[in-house]
């Protein structure tokens, strides 16, 4: 192979090494945009696809022209080179024509576009009868959910119930954050000091067991790419037997299992007490999650599955799952440590669980 060959192959490697980045492209990942489960996020898709085809029609007709003019008057072989094409100065029609073109264009975007700004953004629609209100802040790198008129709070899992509209007052404790899921419609930065809101109405039928992906979409430093968390879209009826265990938290008792009582002593003593509130068992403080009926959650930290293993590599050293978050790291492998460990796993996955919280009288 000669030199130049050899240089025309070894070009194609860079391209070949990129395909793998087309597995990107897949409609339905996590973070889809296109399987659309509210009525906001339906808009925004509809201006979005609006917007595509228009744009491949103006691609089409441009590279058309274009492709056409090159091959049209091309050089002929027999070409006289000396002969110069004959010069014009401007064409009033077509400067008419590709001035008026781009103005329709404009003119087709803008209407629905600001229609649906207007839809999102007045404020009048700020408010509605019925719809459930969630205060949402934004903390390095955690979502805190306080749902006002309800008297509950919780961290890194949301509910709300289908059909019914949902507003999110979006607020930040410390940096820029932004709040979006994806399937629902978004995204809308969380400012310290500003008063931001979103709206939707998740689609009857939505609700299921799997619960939505959402992440923080603005760079917040440290752990922004692990600053997920998930929206359960629920029934009317889950919806509220939620709310009702949530509300009642602090009625509940602590199941008299041995191991329970013991990862309950071992919160306590470890200090994790200090910081994440438990309904009835413990006062943190606002600026950490809240673990109220956490034996509930989905999730660990906002992204892992909810399981004892995971429960307890987060407890056992939180840089793992989420690097750089604030949490401290309380064990070092000590004699005894895992025991404990493990006994405080048992004490949270047993808060809001029906067969163990209610097992026992003791506090
Ligand atoms: Cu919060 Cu990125």
């Amino acid at each position: 192979m000669n030199f130049i060959k050899r240089l025309r192959v070894a070009r194609m490697i860079p391209a070949i090494l990129l395909l793998p980045l087309l597995a990107g492209c897949t409609e339905m990942g996590p973070g889809t945009t296109f399987d659309v489960r509210s009525n906001i996020a339906r808009e925004q898709l509809s201006l979005f696809m609006l917007t595509f085809w228009l744009g491949l029609a103006v691609l089409v007709v441009v590279c058309g022209i274009f492709l056409f003019v090159i091959f049209k008057f091309r050089v002929q072989d027999d070409h006289d080179k000396s002969d110069i094409p004959e010069q014009t100065h401007g064409h009033t029609a077509l400067e008419i024509a590709w001035t008026i073109a781009p103005v329709i264009l404009v003119i087709i975007l803008a209407v629905p576009t600001i229609r649906l700004t207007m839809l999102q953004e007045s404020e009048t629609a700020r408010t509605a009868d019925n719809d459930i209100v969630v205060n949402v802040t934004g903390y390095q790198w955690w979502w805190k959910f306080e749902y006002p008129e309800l008297g509950i709070t919780t961290a890194n899992e949301l509910h709300i119930p289908e059909g019914r509209r949902a507003t999110f007052n979006l607020e930040s404790a410390d940096v820029l954050h932004s709040f979006w899921v994806p399937q629902m419609g978004g995204k809308k930065d969380l400012i310290p000091g500003q008063d931001n809101f979103l709206w939707f109405i998740p689609d009857e039928g939505s609700a299921q067991e799997e619960p939505y992906y959402a992440q923080c979409a603005e760079l917040c430093l440290g752990a922004h790419a692990y600053m997920r968390f998930k929206v359960k879209v629920d029934t009317a009826e889950d919806f509220d037997a939620w709310v009702a265990g949530l509300q009642g938290a602090s009625l509940q008792k602590v199941s008299a299992d041995p191991l329970v009582q013991q990862g309950k002593q071992a919160y306590i003593q470890k200090g994790c007490a200090g910081c994440h509130t438990i309904e009835g068992q413990a006062v943190g403080n606002e600026r950490y999650p809240n673990l109220t009926n956490y034996g509930q959650r989905s999730i660990v930290a906002g992204l892992e599955p909810n399981t004892p293993e995971n429960l307890a590599t987060w407890i056992r050293d939180p840089q793992i799952f989420k690097p750089g978050n604030y949490m401290p790291t309380l064990f070092s492998g000590a004699e005894g440590e895992e025991e404990q460990i493990e006994a405080i796993v048992a004490y949270l996955h047993s808060l809001g669980v029906d067969d163990l919280s209610q097992a026992s009288a003791e506090r």
